[in-house]
């Protein structure tokens, strides 16, 4: 195959989930760049358009990521394939061998990859903010915004998947080999987001347990019932997927020398079950939404933050949140989901 040396070429796994979805649009507008895009599912046709490759597989599959990473010269990875958590609490033995046993094998061929050629491979992994663990909702309440060095104690198995993912990339980053002779041939340029729960008006999420705020919405631009699995005071941050796709765009292009760390808190707004479901209230009047808690799934959400502080985002690549929460759905929620139901 014919490459052109001066185009980046993205690896990209995952890329038939909700996140994939949004990032292959927000990739494409950089003509630059060519598009390598795998998942273990059949890839939307909306989406393979816009790839110059796709190719179905196991991101766990070491003969195919090798193959696609040195076939096409891949000078950054996205990847974001992953059990999410609820699906992961399910089958934790599978979450762990898709989750750090995927991130770990791009990570070695990667790093094998940058060896051989000589040139570094960038990194960007969604981690999230199921790495924080707190103890319920009076602890919750009492800490506020949390940083990125509090709290690393995750209650389920996909947070603790994420943490030792963002580990492992440090150490691939920065310490990799530490002790052999050729320590420096292989370079690896990772970076990481924990991002709060993601709302998309094109998509509906599945397997996560932030999915609550996505399933009203959808229920109520659709007029079905919704039936919210959490409490109405139960809070934590949030962002839109327009602005998740930037926020991964720009660390994926951010220079290295400005960032003082490799994983960052980001976040637009902070709200509850409750808020939401008042603002869909007057969106959509007819909206019927019901509250009645999932014990186990109350318990997973409680041990996460209710808001996280995003000033080292800020200070370091002028992080900002576009949009609060009445901005988000005015500006792009309502509409946008309105459009897609329309089109339909
Ligand atoms: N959506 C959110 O609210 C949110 C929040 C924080 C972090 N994240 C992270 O962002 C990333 C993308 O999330 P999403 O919301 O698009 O999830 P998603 O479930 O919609 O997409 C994940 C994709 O990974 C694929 N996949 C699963 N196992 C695989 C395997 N073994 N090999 C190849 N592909 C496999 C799935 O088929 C799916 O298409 C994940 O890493 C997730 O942890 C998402």
């Amino acid at each position: 195959m014919s490459m052109d040396p001066s185009k980046r070429t993205v690896l990209l796994t995952g890329a038939a989930g909700e996140i994939g979805h949004g990032l292959v649009h927000g990739l494409r507008s950089h003509d630059d760049i060519r598009i390598i895009a795998t998942d273990l599912k059949e890839i939307p046709e909306e989406t393979r358009s816009l790839c110059d490759e796709v190719h179905v597989g196991d991101v766990c599959d070491e003969g195919l990521m090798q193959q696609l990473i040195a076939m096409h010269e891949v000078t950054d990875i996205y990847h974001l394939a992953a059990l999410l958590s609820t699906r992961a609490e399910h089958v934790p033995e599978v979450a762990h061998e898709v989750n750090v046993g995927g991130t770990w094998n791009l990570l070695k061929l990667a790093a094998a990859h940058s060896a051989s050629h000589g040139e570094s491979v960038r990194f960007v992994l969604p981690s999230t903010i199921a790495i924080y663990g707190l103890d319920g909702p009076e602890h919750k309440q009492r800490v506020g915004k949390v940083v990125e060095g509090e709290f690393n104690l995750p209650k389920t198995i996909y947070g603790a998947n994420k943490l030792y993912c963002e580990h492992l990339g440090r150490y691939y980053s920065r310490h990799y080999r530490r002790l052999a002779d050729d320590r420096g041939s292989a370079r690896i340029d990772f970076r990481s987001l924990r991002l709060p729960g993601v709302i998309a008006a094109e998509t509906k999420p599945t397997g996560g347990t932030s999915d609550y705020v996505p399933e009203m919405i959808h229920a109520a631009a659709t007029g079905q019932p919704c039936v919210c699995f959490v409490r109405p005071t139960t809070r934590i941050p949030w962002m839109t997927m327009p602005e998740c796709v930037q926020s991964l765009l720009d660390i994926g292009r951010m220079e290295r020398d400005r960032m003082s760390q490799s994983v960052y808190n980001v976040a637009s707004f902070s709200a509850t079950a409750g808020e939401v479901a008042d603002i869909l209230r007057m969106h959509f009047p007819d909206a019927r939404i019901e509250f009645e808690p999932d014990e186990n799934r109350q318990a997973i959400v409680d041990s996460w933050p209710g808001d996280v502080d995003i000033s080292c985002a800020n200070t370091d690549w002028n992080y900002s949140p576009r949009w609060n929460l009445e901005e988000a759905f005015e500006h792009y929620i309502v509409p946008s989901i309105r459009t897609h139901y329309a089109q339909a």
